[in-house]
Order: structure tokens, then C-alpha cells, then sequence
């Protein structure tokens, strides 16, 4: 657990801001903090993975139908759906998107796919995104790309949430990867010493740019590693009782259908079956 905010009262407490110049010293002494690959020096896990959120990605077209409202997911899995349905739709394939992110907007616009909005529509037929975790009762982790408040929307007005993802995000239990909640910025000292108290290590998001990661409505991100989640629900319900949390990564009771691609193998894994 970070110091500052387990021990208060004996020292001065570190302010995300410390941990934000903390994390930027790091980086400079050690650029491969900031390396995806500096564990797989070879790239063959991150190629493996790769193919895999392709294949994932594939394996959900299916899903979509002619006529349909479909949301758009955000993050390098959810890429390769919106890539693959640029390609339909330019075969002819009659859909309009709902995209998660600004980024998936932008990219949906570039291959051509119609897009709406939930101002025109309140109900989506199937939206296909990716996650950062997924444990055995379909229970998700996502965040991971920054876009969780607007994924949580769609998905809350999504009849058939799809999840596509690489093996790797099969967990037993949700927790190692670092939970992402998404905060008002007047709130974030308030709110990251309250889920300190819960347990969990917390850090500011940074940017590319060293600066604070800013999410599509302008709020910001802790990452709060809880190591493995006792109780995934309890967690949920404290942090949506948080005033200044504006959303958490726990996506309970939401996918319908889960596909992992194992290697050249498609799991599919449905909810409350
Ligand atoms: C973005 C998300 C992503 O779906 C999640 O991070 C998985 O990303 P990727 O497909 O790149 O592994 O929740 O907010």
C-alpha cells in the first residue's frame, strides 16, 4: 500500500501530485517503466496477443445483424471489431455505431460507418468491446483505455453485450489488474484517501505527456490496485456510494458473451449458462 496514504497523521501525506512527480522521476531513471514489452524482449507474447484480439474480434461479427444500433468499444480489441465492421458496412452491411470513446469515433467516421447517438436512440441491440479482465461469473475490469464512464452507458443500454478479449484476460478472480475509477477532479485527494482506506494502492493516471490522463468528459483516473477482490459486489456498491466518483471499472451483471481466442481457439462463455 503506498505509504502516504496508509499512515495518516505521522508524516505529511504525499498529494497526488507528489505521486504524479514521483512517477515522472521514475520514468526518467528508468524509461522501461513506461515499455509494455520490457517482459517479452522477443514480442512474441504481445504478437500472440495480438492475433488473439483480432481473432476475438472476428469471432463477433456474428453477432451483429442488418439494421442494428451497435456500440462501439473502445481499446486495440475493440480497433479490430470496428475495423472489420468498416468492412462490412463497405460490402454493404446497414448499421449505425454508437462509439464509447472519442477515439472510436473518430475511427468509426474514418472506415465510413454511420454513426448516431443515444440522444437518437436509447436502446442498442448489441455493442462489442473489449476488457481488462473477466472472471468466471462474466464480471469485467475495463477502463484500462480510459473510456469506462462512456462504455458503462452504452453498455447500460445495450441488449446483447458482447466482450472480446485474449486469453490473458481470463482471471479466476478481478483485482490484478488496477482497477480504474474515474473521478471529479475537485474530489480526487478526497476520493484516492477513502479507496486508500479500502485497501487498495492508488495512482493518478498520467498522459503520454506526463500530465494527468484526461478522459472524453474531462475527468481524471485512479488506478487502485486491490491485488485480488474479496468481494467484487461490496467494492462496487462503496465505490458508487463515493461522492466524486463518477464511475468505476466493475462491470457487474453486463456481458451477455464473452469470447477469448486462445491461440486459433475461439472460447465462448455466456452469462448464467
Ligand atoms: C477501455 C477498455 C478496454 O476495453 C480495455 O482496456 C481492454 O483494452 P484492450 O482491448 O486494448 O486490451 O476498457 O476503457
Amino acid at each position: 500500500m503506498r505509504p502516504g496514504f496508509a499512515q495518516a497523521g505521522r508524516t505529511r501525506r504525499p498529494s497526488l501530485h507528489d505521486l504524479v512527480r514521483e512517477r515522472l522521476k521514475k520514468m526518467a531513471n528508468d524509461p522501461s517503466e513506461n515499455d509494455p514489452g520490457r517482459n517479452d524482449p522477443t514480442g512474441t507474447d504481445q504478437s500472440r496477443k495480438a492475433q488473439e484480439k483480432e481473432a476475438a474480434a472476428q469471432a463477433s461479427l456474428r453477432f451483429v445483424q442488418e439494421g442494428q444500433i451497435v456500440g462501439l468499444g473502445t481499446g486495440t480489441t475493440a480497433t479490430h471489431f470496428i475495423k472489420l465492421l468498416g468492412e462490412r458496412v463497405k460490402n454493404g452491411l446497414k448499421v449505425r455505431g454508437i462509439p464509447t470513446s472519442e477515439r472510436s469515433r473518430q475511427l468509426a467516421l474514418s472506415l465510413g460507418i454511420p454513426l448516431t447517438t443515444l440522444d437518437e436512440y436509447q436502446e442498442i441491440a448489441v455493442t462489442v468491446d473489449g476488457a481488462d479482465e473477466v472472471d468466471p461469473q462474466l464480471r469485467l475490469i475495463k477502463g484500462g483505455g480510459g473510456a469506462l464512464l462512456r462504455e458503462k452507458i452504452v453498455a447500460s443500454a445495450t441488449r446483447k453485450l458482447v466482450i472480446v478479449a485474449d486469453a490473458s484476460k481470463q482471471v479466476s478472480r478481478l483485482g490484478k489488474f488496477p482497477l480504474p475509477v474515474e473521478v471529479i477532479k475537485f474530489a480526487q485527494e478526497l476520493v484516492a484517501k477513502k479507496i486508500a482506506a479500502l485497501g487498495a494502492r492508488v495512482d493518478l493516471r498520467l498522459g503520454t505527456d506526463g500530465k494527468p490522463f484526461l478522459t472524453d468528459e474531462n475527468n481524471h483516473i485512479l488506478d487502485c490496485n486491490f491485488g485480488e477482490i474479496d468481494d467484487v459486489d461490496g467494492l462496487a456498491r462503496k465505490l458508487s456510494d463515493m461522492p466524486g466518483v463518477v464511475e468505476h471499472g466493475l462491470f457487474i451483471g453486463m456481458a451477455s458473451v464473452v469470447l477469448f481466442a486462445r491461440g486459433k481457439e475461439i472460447v465462448e462463455l455466456r452469462r448464467g449458462t
